[in-house]
């Protein structure tokens, strides 16, 4: 079997993240006998420099002929104030490949509690599942200057197609998914929850609850340790999934993914962007970049076992000290990542 993956390593620290996941996701195929071919192609401000687009026709046809996309960071000051700017570049290959399924792990790793700023952080270990490219953000929209209004608008099918891998991942964990809405008060939350009962029909194995999202937002801090997978609409995933990030405490770490329809290349990146203060420096944690990767294995794959190699050997590392700056440490990117690679 052949592994098709495109890699866009964007700008300031994409670079260099991404070099480090493909050193990863090679040595871990290679050990599996399988073959992985890497594609690199321009997004982003350096896109600009050179084609005067964020997201050139080429990348884009090379995206759709693959199994996943590896993405590093766009944008940087020197970009910003342009006509064209790079974060377009983003925004468009999400709608080109149609990712309607966002993916955030949120994991606090041994070792590491003390960054984060709560103090029951220990061990934590969630998914968030939100809907992207639906609801508020996308609705109906009207600005007057004294009134204005964006109309959160689902129909069954597009609750249903996120919530539905959302039961997957559950399957393949704890057997636990929490429905975050506000059924309580919006219409688009009781179709939400609706259509998610229904969904649960399908998976006898998972056991489903709901909550309100102003109820999750405490939970969050107060005893995040309770869930396990969470799945949510697009502007509740959008604040529950950086109050998450933040209670994990570290932004170099955060991996994501964004699925489209089952088939379709899905995009993989950190959640960090390209971090041009240390830009250029050798220094970047390339570990979020790196899960992102195991995720590529383990969604766009469907190698769950190499993915868990890569979760096992970055924990491993972090747990013996392996540490960058935004960690405390003083490890640099290189030394990271062989101390990756070693226990692989
Ligand atoms: P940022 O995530 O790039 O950086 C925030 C802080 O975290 C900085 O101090 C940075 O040094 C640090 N940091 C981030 N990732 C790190 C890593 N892997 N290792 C060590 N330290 C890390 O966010 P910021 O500064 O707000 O944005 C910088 C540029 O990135 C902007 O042009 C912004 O538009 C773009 N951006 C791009 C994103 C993307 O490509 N998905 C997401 C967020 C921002
Ligand atoms: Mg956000």
């Amino acid at each position: 079997m052949t592994l098709n993956l495109v890699v866009l390593p964007g700008d300031g620290i994409g670079p260099e993240v991404t070099k480090a996941a493909e050193d990863v996701l090679s040595a871990v195929c290679k050990g599996a006998g399988l073959e992985l071919k890497m594609s690199h192609h321009l997004i982003g401000g350096i896109a600009i420099d050179e084609t005067g687009n964020p997201l050139p026709e080429e990348t884009l046809a090379a995206c759709a002929d693959a199994q996943g996309v590896l993405l590093g960071a766009v944008g940087g000051p020197k970009w910003d104030g342009g006509s064209v700017r790079p974060e377009q570049g983003l925004l468009r290959i999400r709608e080109a490949l149609g990712l309607f399924t966002n993916i955030r792990p949120v994991r606090v790793f041994e070792g590491l509690e003390h960054l984060s700023p709560i103090k029951n952080a220990a061990g934590l270990d969630i998914v968030i599942v939100r809907e992207l490219t639906g609801g508020i953000y996308f609705g109906e929209r009207q600005e007057g200057d004294e009134v204005a209004s964006d109309l959160c608008t689902y129909s069954a099918e597009e609750v249903r197609r996120v919530v539905a891998p959302a039961f997957e991942i559950a399957k393949a964990r704890n057997g636990k998914l929490t429905s975050v809405d506000k059924a309580n008060v919006l219409a688009s939350s009781r179709l939400w929850r609706r259509t998610a009962e229904a969904v649960a029909k399908d998976y006898p194995e998972v056991t489903l609850s709901h909550a309100l999202v102003d109820a999750m937002a405490m939970h969050l801090v107060t005893h995040p340790n309770d869930f396990d997978v969470l799945v949510t609409e697009n502007m509740f995933g959008d604040i529950l999934s950086d109050e998450a990030a933040a209670v994990s405490g570290s932004i170099g770490l955060a991996a994501s993914a964004s699925l489209g329809a089952p088939g379709t290349p899905g995009l993989y990146e950190p959640i960090h962007g390209s971090a041009p203060d240390i830009a250029g420096q050798g220094v970047a944690n390339p570990s979020g970049a790196i899960l992102s990767a195991a995720m590529f294995l383990r969604f766009g794959a469907a190698r769950e076992d190499l993915a868990s190699q890569i979760e096992a050997a970055v924990e491993s590392a972090l747990k013996a000290g392996v540490l960058t700056r935004d960690l405390g440490g003083d490890a640099n990117t290189e030394e990271i990542t062989s101390a990756i690679l070693e226990r692989l």
